[in-house]
């Protein structure tokens, strides 16, 4: 069942969001949180600083894991999900670093590697919660719309309209990686919970075509998400009317 939520701006969209995850870490200090990165959730983020500065949120016994990485550029480089996920979130709360999983785009052996993370997610007991953006073309984590989707997590190439999107974080589009390491579809529908954030005028036309999608459908794969129990869409005005 996918229950909409319409925040009138992205201030407010990004305290529902993290009072959703604030509520759920205070009924299960263990919390398995599964994170995405991206423009969308910085907001969320900076409001579950806030809490745990201010409010004493605890993350000291949360487990998080996050959705992709690119393959091709080192954990250390700024544009690295790595780098991004310790820079917005990580460094300013009490989590064990020890506690965080993000998928590894140097894996030497990536396919070995891939089938380990996924049984990583299963050993830690499963996402309880997991934080959703969604890309213009309507890509979950780093599952683009094509023939087919990915059940586990794989390596997979990146569109030219996703690769032009996430162009803005780097000097010139030729530096954006091609390829990157995402959690699959069937990674992601096992979270026992979900919540997907979209704001601005930008991802108004995917949303639109997600809220009226009655079929599912491999070429918009956030439908998929239709098939889940328990997902939370929360919107500002602007995505939700354009
Ligand atoms: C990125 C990420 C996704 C993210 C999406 C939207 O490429 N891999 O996990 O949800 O695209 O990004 P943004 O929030 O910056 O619009």
């Amino acid at each position: 069942m996918m229950k909409i939520v319409v925040e009138k701006n992205y201030e407010d969209l990004s305290k529902v969001a993290a009072n959703l995850v604030r509520e759920e870490i205070e009924k299960n200090p263990k919390l398995v949180l599964g994170l995405a990165t991206g423009s969308t959730p910085e907001g969320m983020y900076k409001e579950l600083i806030r809490l745990h500065k201010e409010e004493g949120l605890d993350f000291s016994k949360v487990t998080t894991f996050n959705l992709d990485e690119y393959v091709g550029i080192e954990e250390e480089h700024p544009n690295s999900y790595h780098y991004f996920m310790k820079d917005i979130l990580f460094n300013h709360i009490n989590i064990d670093m020890n506690n965080t999983f993000i998928p590894d785009g140097q894996a030497e052996n990536p396919e070995e590697y891939c089938k380990k993370y996924d049984k990583l997610i299963e050993e830690k007991g499963g996402i309880d919660l997991q934080i959703l953006g969604i890309g213009e073309n309507g890509h979950i984590a780093f599952n683009e719309p094509d023939e087919e989707l990915n059940v586990g997590t794989s390596i997979v190439g990146l569109t030219e309209s996703t690769i032009e999107a996430n162009s803005r974080f780097f000097d010139s589009i030729d530096e954006v990686p091609k390829t990157a390491i995402t959690m699959g579809i069937g990674s992601i529908m096992k979270a026992k919970k979900i919540i997907l954030l979209a704001n601005g005028k930008k991802k108004a036309p995917v949303i639109k075509e997600l809220l009226k999608a009655e079929k599912i459908t491999t070429k918009l794969p956030a439908s998929m998400l239709l098939l889940h129990h328990d997902v939370t869409i929360i919107l500002d005005e602007e995505a939700y009317r354009g």
